[in-house]
């Protein structure tokens, strides 16, 4: 569960967890791989859900290399999505650009046989999907998959060596399209305009453009010209295929003829296909046949004789029962409802297509296009898997089944509303806006809980999800696809992502059972809807965000919180929030020396504990999209605030925030829903800061020389205010004394140079240790001073560096700022005095 669904993608791609998280690069100002229930957007691109381990050895400890999570930053302030590169096929300091442009016309257009974007089978047998750009980019050109002899798999078409240029040979038919932009239906304009734009785009200049786009599936080539002129826009398609009843062939360019086509009837008797084909004859089809041009889908023998067996079964159980029986279909409806009209060829099938049927409902025919362990794709009508396809024949094109379709009358919503075994769902989904979702002409697929399955769970909540409570939505989401899902398409083990982004596990076994997301048998699959299908299953899955968070702290092995919370008594109090964030510390974030020592003051003290507790509250629920620079957030702890600081760790590129800290604890996991609040994983204690800056100079020894320079200067007036968030850098005696003699008289003696030096060591910001990154390529960031000067801060290894001074000691938080202390003096940039006694000023230099 962990894995699949804590903190974000990335840290779960990365399958990274404990101190040493990469950057998190996804952080601010860009979209949230998380995003929320994308219904009317499915995702289409295959998930790429094989896990990637971290190669790169052992991090040093405290040494935070640039994620190779980082972003090309000019995707940042682009619209485009955002790229998690494969840090195995990338150099990790070099950052990765993003190759995707929009806007650059079709580049890989109507591919007809895109995979259908909806199962990653993780046999690692994807070469082409292997792209470092990650799913979204493009697949890269498919043809390319087309080994040679590899096919399509139906009946061994296509793909064969390479018949450059074919389609200029002999027995290609031609079709052309033209169509302007302009004479178009009126609801279309708009995205017409759009449409247009992008034409445009390349060159603005020009009045005049073309723009042409050609590429070659199996069975076609084809060419698109766009022509603007003065903003009209036509598009030319010219299609080159072989003439109906011709194939390519490997050798000669062109197409050449399959063979005597026969009349469709009697290709079905050549095929062997006598079920169906008395079936026609029965239901007195041969006339409506044999006079129209239809394509088929034709289950085979065995399938029909399955899908008896079953009805008579289903009828005889339901007689024992005394209930209705099951009604089988008409045969002449059956036969309907496995045809179409016309020539459907499956090489120009996308996927999610939906044919009508000739029964009298014309319910759909659903063709879905998936990925295989083997280069072969796998197409299925109506979740019935293709088994030999385009068949040819005088009057029509058979493609063989290994299932009876059955007829796509119902919505899912209509099938949730009637199916015996769902009456618990129902009530459940109801209570949700769920059902608003469904559009008619979607396609979700729904991993449905059985009444059985909510029998299961325990009677409290169970009562709460049949109420409208128990954050039924969140759980219910869960289990729902933005796209088709069908059983066949789950080979060994598979991946596919609910609308809520997160992805989903679904495993064939060996005793060919189905298994979702390792916990829940499907018990029924394929029931097919006209908008999606339902697989029924024997367990509902919670999600953490249908968890409490006490569930969720357990799961996750934030013990030593949990613990913190159950002593402070709090455990039932968290666990009723409805609407709050929770900063949880990591177990190793007790082990930390000074949160230590401030546990064992508070001991037993509950009040105390329950005031540390609620340090790391907030109502409300605030994500990391919401949060922003210096942002300071009211705690649950009375009057006590948490500062939020966000950093960008990529010195070039300072737009990409991609860190953040709070109290100067970094946050390592982030927006984790629970049932009523949001989590956020830091990696320290959160202690409130009572002391001003000047407050901790004060009561620390080490700092004597410094509070003499301090003395009456207005630097040390800045460190007591409490309106300030400012970053103090400390200089110990010990610094002061490795100062050349006469430069350490100069700084007493003269506080006009003492205070610009002073200065020089408040930042007017507030920086904390972790948010410094490496020196990656040599740049480093600045900080301006209150002298109106900048330091350069940085990393190396796993230390923080101002100009040549290391900090020793970091974070040491106050509440008009944080702490550091330094190993050197930092000296103006100017000698400004360098002429007086020779040496002053020239440390640091
Ligand atoms: C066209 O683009 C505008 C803004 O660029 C957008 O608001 C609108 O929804 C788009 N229309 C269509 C039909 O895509
Ligand atoms: C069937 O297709 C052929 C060739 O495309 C066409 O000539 C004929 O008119 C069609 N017949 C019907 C009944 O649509
Ligand atoms: C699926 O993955 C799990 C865990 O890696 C493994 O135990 C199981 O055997 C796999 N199932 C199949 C059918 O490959
Ligand atoms: C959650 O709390 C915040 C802050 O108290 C409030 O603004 C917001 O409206 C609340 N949301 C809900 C759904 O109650
Ligand atoms: C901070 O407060 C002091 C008074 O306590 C005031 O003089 C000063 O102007 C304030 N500074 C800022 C930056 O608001």
């Amino acid at each position: 569960m962990f894995r699949q669904t804590f903190l974000l993608g990335i840290l779960v791609v990365w399958g990274v967890h404990g101190d040493f998280f990469n950057d998190l690069t996804l952080f601010h100002n860009l979209e949230p791989p998380l995003q929320p229930f994308p219904w009317e957007r499915p995702a289409v691109g295959i998930v790429v859900g094989k896990q990637r381990s971290v190669e790169s050895s052992p991090l040093e400890k405290d040494r935070e290399p640039l994620g190779p999570d980082y972003r090309d930053p000019v995707a940042a302030g682009s619209e485009d999505k955002p790229v998690v590169t494969d840090g195995s096929k990338t150099n990790k300091d070099t950052p990765v650009l993003n190759p995707k442009k929009e806007n650059q016309g079709p580049k890989h257009p109507i591919n007809p046989i895109l995979p259908g974007g909806v199962i990653d089978v993780q046999a690692g047998s994807f070469p082409s999907f292997s792209s470092p750009f990650g799913p979204e980019f493009d697949f890269p050109a498919l043809p390319g998959l087309e080994k040679p002899g590899s096919g399509f798999g139906f009946g061994g078409l296509f793909g064969i060596g390479d018949g450059q240029r074919w389609w200029k040979g002999k027995n290609v038919c031609i079709e052309r399209e033209e169509s302007t932009d302009d004479d178009d239906d009126q609801e279309d304009d708009l995205e017409k305009k759009n449409k247009t734009e992008k034409v445009e785009e390349p060159n603005i200049f020009s009045t005049s453009i073309r723009l042409s786009n050609c590429f070659e599936t199996e069975n076609k080539y084809e060419c698109i010209t766009k022509i603007n002129n003065h903003g009209v826009v036509k598009t030319f398609t010219v299609r080159y295929k072989c003439c109906y009843g011709y194939k390519r062939t490997p050798q000669s360019g062109g197409c050449v003829k399959q063979g005597e086509l026969k009349p469709i009837l009697q290709t079905l008797d050549d095929l062997k296909l006598g079920e169906f084909r008395t079936l026609i004859k029965s239901s007195g089809l041969d006339d409506t046949v044999k006079d129209g041009n239809y394509t088929l889908f034709v289950p085979s023998d065995d399938a029909i004789h399955d899908y008896n067996d079953k009805i008579n079964d289903m009828n005889k159980v339901d007689l024992a029962r005394r209930r209705r029986a099951v009604s089988p279909l008409s045969s002449k409806d059956f036969v309907l409802s496995h045809l179409t009209d016309g020539f459907v060829e499956l090489g120009d099938l996308q996927n999610e297509a939906k044919l009508p049927s000739e029964d009298d409902k014309k319910s759909p025919i659903r063709i879905n296009i998936y990925p295989t362990h083997t280069y072969e794709k796998m197409l299925t009508a109506n979740c019935a898997r293709v088994k030999k396809g385009n068949i040819l024949a005088d009057n029509g094109i058979v493609h063989i089944l290994d299932k009876v379709v059955t007829p796509a009358t119902d919505s899912i919503q209509q099938i949730i509303d009637n199916h015996p075994k769902l009456t618990t769902f129902k009530r459940v989904v109801g209570n949700t806006d769920i059902p608003k979702h469904f559009k008619p002409e979607g396609h979700y697929t729904i991993f449905a809980p059985t009444d059985e399955a909510f029998n299961k769970l325990d009677e409290i909540q169970r009562q709460k999800l049949l109420n409208g409570g128990g954050c039924a939505s969140n759980i219910l989401k869960h289990h729902i696809v933005a796209h088709t899902v069908c059983s066949s398409a789950i080979i060994g083990n598979a991946t596919t992502h609910n609308v809520e982004g997160i992805n989903l596990n679904m495993e064939r076994t060996l005793d060919d059972e189905l298994i979702f997301e390792e916990k829940a048998k499907i018990v029924e699959s394929d029931v097919i809807g006209t908008n999606g299908v339902i697989h029924l299953i024997d367990t509902l899955i919670i999600p953490d965000s249908g968890q409490y968070i006490g569930n969720v702290l357990k799961s996750h092995h934030f013990d030593k919180f949990q613990e913190l919370v159950e002593k402070a008594g709090m455990t039932s109090e968290l666990n009723n929030f409805d609407n709050a964030t929770v900063f949880v510390p990591t177990d190793k974030a007790f082990e930390n020396p000074h949160a230590q020592k401030y546990l064992e003051k508070i001991g037993d003290d509950k009040e105390k504990l329950k005031e540390l507790i609620k340090y790391h509250i907030i109502d409300g629920e605030i994500e990391s999209n919401d949060m922003s620079n210096n942002m300071k957030i009211a705690t649950k702890d009375e009057g006590k605030e948490l500062r939020v600081n966000l950093y960008s760790t990529l010195p070039l590129f300072t737009n990409v925030i991609n860190r953040a800290t709070i109290n100067c604890a970094r946050l390592i996991g982030f927006d984790e829903k629970t049932c009523g609040s949001v989590v956020h994983e830091v990696n320290r204690l959160l202690v409130p800061p009572t002391k001003t800056i000047l407050d901790l100079i004060n009561e620390d020894e080490r700092y004597s020389t410094l509070k003499q320079l301090l003395k009456d200067t207005e630097v040390e007036k800045v460190l007591q205010e409490n309106n300030r968030s400012i970053t103090f850098l400390a200089p110990t005696d010990e610094t002061f004394a490795t100062l050349e003699e006469v430069d350490r008289k100069m700084l007493l003696e003269n506080k006009e140079k003492a205070e610009e030096v002073l200065k020089m060591h408040v930042l007017t910001e507030v920086l904390c240790c972790s948010g410094v990154g490496p020196h990656t390529w040599g740049f480093n960031s600045f900080v301006p001073t209150l002298g109106s000067q900048r330091v350069e801060v940085g990393r190396t290894g796993s230390q923080v560096r101002v100009n040549r001074a290391v900090v020793t000691s970091c974070d040491n938080l106050a509440t008009n700022g944080v702490l550091h202390t330094i190993n050197k003096v930092l000296a103006p940039k100017k000698p400004a005095v360098a002429t007086i006694g020779g040496g002053f000023f020239l440390f640091d230099l």
